[in-house]
């Protein structure tokens, strides 16, 4: 038996391929490569001494996907295949759905076919828009998304619970990671955005590199302690290590279950450039811009029932992330 893990060529993907052959289990990765390097593979072979199986195809593939299915047998799937650029989203809102949610439901049907019938998803913490409290606990309600990136996610959470509901024969964990960054100890494998980033740390480390002259910070003028938002990063090995205790879950505790994947404690904006500094002796050079369009102010997970119910938790500090995310970005300057 083995895990399908879609998107595993991605940043999230690939850090979890790794810990899962780390904990002993078969992986094959599908990835149309849309977002992605097959060059990944080889990294992973490098850390963990085997390559996982690979196949390049789409999830909105039916005929490609059911090819993989009767290839392999496999006992459950982490569903990481997806687009996720949120200002993208905003210009093309049917490619996203058409991807993330037409895809999906390929996905699924074909799960069903193959009587394979365990998902770990992954969702986000925009579920919550701006958050009814904080700490976020899961039980906090969804919100109203700024974008269609974000409610792919909140529709996929939405059609797994009720597919989950009709037959209770599937299992199906909803996990709402909060904000990765970092990169594998060995710099070899890390986030490799196409273009300008969007997100905070890639940026930082582009900047620290020389691709990008200076960061904009987007608005000091929130509620927050410094004025600039509040997010809570974490590691991307510590994520990765969720979807395994995730995987070992859903065999034993079958249902329906929903964990936030967050460290608790939030950091500014400013906080992460002077922790970048400190971790890695290179200099940020920034300045204040206006709050960008959809951000909200603090956001941050109370991740107790992750502990509680899949004995895991966060492990790294931002010390870690920030010399991981460096160690990768200075190694890889182009990236993969
Ligand atoms: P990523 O872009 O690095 O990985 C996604 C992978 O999916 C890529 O390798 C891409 O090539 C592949 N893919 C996209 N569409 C596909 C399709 N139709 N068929 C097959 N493969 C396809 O992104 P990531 O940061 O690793 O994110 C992984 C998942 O986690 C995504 O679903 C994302 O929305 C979700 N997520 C990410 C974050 C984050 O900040 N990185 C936060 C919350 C949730
Ligand atoms: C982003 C996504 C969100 C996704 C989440 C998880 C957006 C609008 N939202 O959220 O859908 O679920 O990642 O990873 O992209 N910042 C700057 N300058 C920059 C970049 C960011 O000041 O150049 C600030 C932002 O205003 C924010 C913080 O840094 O306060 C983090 O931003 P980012 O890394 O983009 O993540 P989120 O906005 O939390």
């Amino acid at each position: 038996m083995s895990i399908l893990v879609t998107g595993g060529a991605g940043y999230i993907g690939s850090h979890t391929v790794v810990e899962l052959q780390n904990a002993g289990y078969d992986v094959v990765i599908v990835d149309n490569l849309v977002n992605a390097s097959e060059k990944v593979l080889g990294r992973i072979e490098a850390i963990t001494g085997t390559r996982p199986k690979f196949y390049q195809v789409d999830i909105n593939d039916q005929e490609g996907l059911e090819k993989v299915f009767s290839e392999n047998d496999f006992e459950s799937c982490i569903h990481f295949a997806g687009l996720k650029a949120v200002g993208e989203s905003v210009q093309k809102p049917l490619e996203y759905y058409m991807n993330n949610i037409s895809g999906t439901l390929t996905l699924l049907d074909v799960m069903r076919h193959h009587n394979v019938k365990n998902i770990v998803f992954s969702s986000s913490a925009t579920v919550y828009g701006n958050p009814a409290f904080i700490p976020i606990t899961e039980e906090c309600p969804k919100g109203q998304c700024t974008n269609p990136y974000g409610w792919t996610k909140s529709m996929l959470e939405q059609i797994l619970s009720d597919l989950q509901k009709a037959d209770p024969s599937w299992n199906v964990i909803l996990l709402r990671y909060f904000n990765p960054i970092g990169a594998h100890k060995s710099g070899t494998m890390g986030e490799n955005p196409n273009g300008i980033p969007n997100n905070l740390m890639p940026y930082i480390t582009q900047v620290a590199v020389g691709k990008l002259k200076e960061l904009g910070v987007f608005g000091n003028d929130y509620d927050t302690p410094d004025g600039t938002g509040v997010r809570d990063y974490i590691h991307v090995v510590d994520l990765a290590l969720g979807h395994v205790k995730a995987i070992e879950k859903i065999k034993e505790d079958p249902g329906l279950k929903i964990y936030n994947l967050g460290t608790g404690k939030g950091y500014s904006v400013l906080d992460i450039v002077k922790n970048f500094e400190a971790a890695t002796g290179v200099k940020i050079p920034y300045t204040i811009k206006p709050r960008r369009a959809g951000d909200i102010a603090t956001c941050y997970a109370d991740a107790t029932l992750a502990k509680k119910e899949l004995g895991w938790e966060a492990q790294y500090d931002l010390k870690d992330m920030c010399e991981d995310s460096w160690r990768w970005q200075k190694n890889n300057p182009q990236g993969y």
